[in-house]
C-alpha cells in the first residue's frame, strides 16, 4: 500500500496538519506514506497549448508517438505525477480561497490532462493500474456557506487521474495556522479518513464504494452538494437536474420527511465523469467541435483579422 499526501496550504498550516493526521492512520495500518507540500515545488501553469490532447488524438488514429506535456522538462510536475501514479491512495488537503480550492492546487491539478491515467495505461507509459482511491480535505476559515465550491472544485480534478474518491471532509472555522488543533473532532475525522483510505485499498476494486459520511452532499454518486437545473447537451441529452461535479443526471424529489433528494434517472450515469466510457463520449464532442472548426478555417481566418488587429492599451 502506497499513500501520497498532497498539501496546498501553508507549511505547518491547517491543511498540512489534517493530511498528516490522515497519513498517520495509513502508516499505522502498514502503508508506505509520502507527503508533499505544493509550495515546495516548481509548477508551471498549463498554457492551454492543447499539444497533449492533439497528440492523444493523433495516437488514437495511429499517427506518431505521445511525447507528453510540452512543459515536461521545465518543472517538477512530471516527477510528482509519475510518483502519484504508483500510489494506491491519495489524500489531498487544500485551503479554501474565495469559496474555491486555492489557485496553487488548481494550477497543479490543471496540469493533469497531459497525464491522463487511462491514456497512459493504454499506451504503456504507466505499466500497472494503481487503482487510486482518494480522500479530499477542504480547509477554510468559515462554515460550508463560505466553502461552497471547495470540495466540488477538488472533486472536479479527480477524473483525469481516474481517482475514485471514497471520502471527503470539510474542515470549518480554521483561520490562523494551527487553529485546527483546537478542533479534536476534525483531527479525529482526518484520522478516520486515513483509515477509510486503507479500507478502500484493501477492498477489491469492483467492490469499492463511498466510505464517507452517508448524508454528505446531494449527489448519491459523488456526494457533491451542487445540483443544477440541466441544460441540453451537445448531442441532445438532457436531465431535469444534474450534478455539477460528476455529471450524474436525475431529478429532485421530496422524500417522506419532506426533504429534497437528488434521485438518479435510469440512464443517469451515462455522463458520469468517473466512468472512462462517459469521458470517451466527451472526447467525441471535442473531436466534433474540432472538425467543425477545421472545416470552417476560411471563415475563421476572415473574421480573425478584426480581432488580431484590434489593440487596447495594457497596464
Ligand atoms: C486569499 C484568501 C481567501 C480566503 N477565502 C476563504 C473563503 O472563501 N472561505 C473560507 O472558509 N476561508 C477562506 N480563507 C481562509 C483560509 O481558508 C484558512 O485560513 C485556512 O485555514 C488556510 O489553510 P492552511 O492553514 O492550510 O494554509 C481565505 C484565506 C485567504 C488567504
Amino acid at each position: 500500500m502506497k499513500v501520497l499526501g498532497i498539501v496546498a496550504g501553508r507549511h505547518n498550516g491547517n491543511s498540512e496538519i489534517l493530511v498528516k493526521e490522515a497519513l498517520l492512520a495509513c502508516q499505522e495500518a502498514g502503508a508506505e506514506c509520502k507527503l508533499i507540500n505544493l509550495f515546495d515545488y516548481h509548477i508551471e501553469h498549463c498554457t492551454g497549448c492543447e499539444s497533449c490532447t492533439m497528440q492523444m488524438g493523433d495516437v488514437a488514429m495511429g499517427k506518431g508517438t505521445y511525447k507528453g506535456c510540452v512543459l515536461k522538462d521545465k518543472d517538477d510536475m512530471d516527477r510528482i505525477v509519475n510518483e502519484m501514479q504508483t500510489c494506491n491512495g491519495i489524500i489531498v488537503g487544500v485551503p479554501t480561497y474565495d469559496l474555491t480550492p486555492s489557485s496553487l492546487y488548481l494550477k497543479f491539478a490543471q496540469r493533469f490532462l497531459a497525464y491522463e491515467l487511462s491514456f497512459r495505461l493504454e499506451i504503456g507509459e504507466v505499466k500497472e493500474d494503481p487503482h487510486m482511491v482518494g480522500g479530499l480535505i477542504a480547509v477554510g476559515g468559515s462554515c460550508h456557506d463560505w466553502q461552497t465550491l471547495a470540495l466540488e472544485g477538488m472533486g472536479a480534478t479527480m477524473f483525469t487521474q481516474s481517482i475514485s474518491v471514497v471520502d471527503q471532509m470539510m474542515a470549518t472555522r480554521n483561520g490562523r495556522p494551527g487553529n485546527v488543533l483546537l478542533r479534536d473532532e476534525q483531527i479525529q475525522r482526518a484520522h478516520k479518513m486515513g483509515e477509510n483510505i486503507v479500507k478502500a485499498i484493501q477492498t477489491p476494486v469492483e467492490e469499492r464504494g463511498w466510505l464517507g459520511d452517508p448524508d454528505m452532499g446531494m449527489c448519491p454518486r459523488c456526494h457533491s452538494s451542487l445540483i443544477y437545473k440541466g441544460d441540453v447537451h451537445w448531442d441532445g441529452i438532457q436531465f431535469p437536474f444534474e450534478c455539477a461535479v460528476c455529471g450524474a443526471g436525475g431529478d429532485l424529489v421530496k422524500d417522506e420527511n419532506g426533504e429534497y433528494r437528488f434521485v438518479l434517472a435510469e440512464n443517469g450515469l451515462i455522463r458520469d465523469r468517473n466512468v472512462n466510457a462517459a469521458r470517451a463520449e466527451h472526447l467525441n464532442e471535442i473531436i466534433k467541435t474540432r472538425i467543425e472548426f477545421m472545416q470552417n478555417m476560411d471563415t475563421v481566418k476572415e473574421k480573425y483579422a478584426k480581432y488580431k488587429n484590434l489593440k487596447f492599451p495594457a497596464i
